[in-house]
């Protein structure tokens, strides 16, 4: 990077899909703004593409080239933007950035979230940095506020609806009744999913980007491999209605929670209720609450994913790298994955939840007594059952139970007692319901 602040920062971006043109957009309309910001001119020098035929649009502005190598090495480039996507081939481009002694800015959160103390090392033993704000929450700026604004804070709990395409068709499944398949290829279209939506869908995505914040957050190496993951292709458009009904809406939520000396941590669709400030993050918005210590609940919402608002942090990254905030907090602080111990994580079946179930019975007398006995065999109390009229004796019938608060394990337990009654069709839906951690937890 030129010492001169003066001097132009050279820039190769690599790929151009919706995110790349994105950050070139962006870098085009704001020249002006961000140069009397920064006193720096931005200049995208390389737009590295597999195939310029397909990126011709671009041509008249940017130089398009497939030749990787000479694109990173370039001596006038001091910034290479990651926005290709993939593990392996962009851990490759990060690497070549770092031997050629470029910063990097990448929004790959799946990169991240597999293969950071390694690229972090390495970053550092070239004296290089790596700024990664779009891998998370697309256009909120929690990554910045995690490794600068509450640093002085223990952090409690962090809450998060952080996968846009998951929000979005919950959000469309719920409130204009559309079918979860219509609401993902919306959701493809407007270019929100993962190339792969089933990462997406399957909450894996979520759990990548908690893993990413938990691990600042927290100060443990956390990985996604520690995450209990359920996706929202298990909520029926039966269960959002009920849970309406019930004064709850769903939520893929992505909770992390210091439990004693361990960490609670889960992705799963979650009844939230209407009064709680995440059952109206709608759409592809995404929110992250963060319980302080000192702070209490700070609550963080924006748009979570699509081109500018996911492009709006790898600008920020830029800048942030262009002008030394970032190389000079990432070689000097000791939160980053190389320097961090694996997390001490909580057995997801020892983890607490209160429930919502619905189980399918037959209209029958005692059906009631046998599920609330299957219950409380388990050491599980309700705090309700609500059944739907019929008009026909006999038929099958939805119940929806809810509960208070109980373990995994035990809960485990009472669906498969419940679907082994011989009034029950299996199998019973099981959703958790989660209340927002208390503020000010003890020291
Ligand atoms: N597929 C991701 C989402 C993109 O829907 O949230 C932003 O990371």
């Amino acid at each position: 990077m030129p010492e001169d602040t003066q001097s132009p920062v050279g820039i190769t971006l690599v790929g151009a899909g919706v995110v790349g043109r994105g950050v070139l957009a962006i870098l085009d309309e704001q020249t002006a703004l961000l140069k009397q910001r920064t006193g720096i001119d931005f200049v995208v020098r390389h737009v590295v593409v597999r195939d310029a035929a397909r990126h011709s649009d671009l041509s008249t502005r940017h130089a398009l080239t497939s030749d990787l190598d000479a694109a990173i090495t370039d001596p006038a480039v001091g910034i290479v933007v990651e926005v290709m996507g993939g593990i392996d081939a962009a851990a490759a481009v990060l690497h070549a950035a770092f031997a050629a002694g470029k910063h990097v800015v990448t929004a790959n959160k799946a990169l991240i979230a597999d293969r950071a103390a390694e690229l972090f090392r390495a970053a550092k033993g070239r004296g290089v940095a790596i700024g990664f704000e779009a891998s998370c929450g697309g256009g909120i700026p929690i990554i910045d506020a995690l490794t600068r604004g509450l640093l002085g804070n223990r952090i409690d709990a962090l809450v998060g609806i952080v996968n846009g395409t998951c929000n979005f068709i919950l959000t469309q499944m719920s409130d204009n009744g559309w079918t979860y398949e219509k609401a993902l290829a919306e959701a493809q279209r407007e270019g929100f999913a993962e190339a792969d939506p089933t990462l997406d869908v399957s909450g894996r995505d979520a759990a990548q980007k908690l893993s990413i914040l938990a691990s600042l957050a927290f100060n443990a190496a956390v990985r996604e491999d520690d995450i209990a993951v359920v996706g929202i292709d298990t909520v029926q458009a039966d269960d959002i209605r009920f849970a309406r009904e019930l004064g709850y809406t769903i939520k893929l939520l992505a909770i992390a929670e210091r439990t004693g000396d361990a960490l609670a941590l889960r992705v799963h669709p979650s009844l939230v209720h209407d009064g709680d400030l995440m059952a109206d993050v709608g759409g592809s918005f995404n929110a992250i609450s963060v319980y302080g210590h000192a702070i209490g609940h700070q609550f963080f919402y924006g748009r979570g994913a699509g081109q500018r608002p996911t492009a709006s942090a790898v600008v920020a990254d830029i800048i942030g790298i262009a002008t030394g905030v970032i190389p000079h907090a990432f070689g000097r602080l000791n939160i980053y994955p190389d320097s961090l111990g694996p997390a001490r994580v909580l057995p997801f079946e020892q983890t607490h939840s209160r429930y919502y179930l619905r189980v399918t019975v037959r209209d029958e007398p005692g059906v009631f007594a046998d599920i609330t006995r299957s219950l409380g065999d388990n050491g599980i109390s309700l705090s309700g059952v609500h059944q739907k009229e019929i008009d026909v004796a006999g038929a099958s019938v939805p119940v929806v139970v809810t509960t208070h608060k109980a373990t995994e394990a035990a809960m485990r337990r009472a669906v498969a007692a419940i679907d082994a009654l011989p009034t029950v069709l299996p199998k019973t839906v099981c959703l958790r319901i989660v209340e927002q951690p208390t503020e000010y937890a003890e020291a």
